[in-house]
């Protein structure tokens, strides 16, 4: 689903690379989990491969255009911004071009959420609002779904719903995941591959294997 390789990256465009000459082989109907200490280039690999940044050198090849992308949480999102959970989703559906009014309930249904489409995001809790983002995420119907710590500052009960959604959307609809993931046990429960960032490398463990090591 997604190959790479010789991926180099710096922001500078200078040495030191903070990703350097990585090569990864993603299945497709994996469900990967990427691990690393914070600044460990994550959020920049996912970014890359995004194509919302450009490598210096190497090549990333993707066997799908559909990808739903649920990006890091940001500290201060302004949660008062006066919008409802269905004006949200219909402005994504224009983004996508998309035309079936039924996509929203869909992409509602998906998450359980489809009792939310008149709440303003700024009155759901983070786990809801994070049902939503993921919602959204889902309305092209993507092949590769990539979650950027999905459940960082989520409620215990929340987290619990959020992974048995992405876990089912794995499983059950064949779509390949890739989550950045600060939650071990998460990634240790859901995850059938794990990639770990460590001084510009990554490396790629089937979970058994992972497991062994700890
Ligand atoms: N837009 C940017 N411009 C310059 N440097 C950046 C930019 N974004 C990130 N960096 C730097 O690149 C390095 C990797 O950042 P990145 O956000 O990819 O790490 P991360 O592994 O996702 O960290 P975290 O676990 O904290 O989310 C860090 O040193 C960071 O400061
Ligand atoms: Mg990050």
């Amino acid at each position: 689903m997604i190959q790479i390789r010789n991926l180099i990256f710096s922001y500078t465009g200078n040495t030191p690379y903070i990703l350097d000459k990585i090569n990864l082989n993603i299945m497709e109907r994996s469900y990967v989990s990427i691990l690393g200490e914070n600044g460990s280039a994550k959020t920049t690999l996912v970014k890359l491969i995004l194509n919302l940044l450009k490598p210096l050198s190497g090549i990333i090849t993707l066997d799908t255009e559909k990808i739903g992308y649920v990006p890091q949480r940001v500290e201060n999102f302004n949660s008062q911004f006066p919008i409802t959970v269905s004006e949200m989703l219909k402005c994504h559906m224009k983004v996508l071009k998309l035309k079936n009014s039924r996509s929203i309930l869909n992409s509602l249904e998906a998450v359980g959420m489809e009792n939310f489409k008149n709440t303003l995001i700024g009155d759901m809790s983070g786990g809801q609002q994070q049902k939503i983002f993921i919602a959204r995420a889902l309305m092209g119907n993507p092949k590769l779904l990539i979650l950027d710590e999905p459940s960082t500052g989520i409620d215990i009960q929340s987290q619990q719903e959020i992974y048995s959604i992405i876990k089912h959307l794995n499983l059950h609809l064949g779509i390949t995941v890739l989550a950045v993931e600060h939650n071990l046990k998460a990634a240790l429960d859901n995850s059938t591959h794990i990639c770990l960032m460590e001084n510009g490398s990554a490396t790629l463990y089937p979970i058994d294997e992972y497991k062994e090591m700890l």
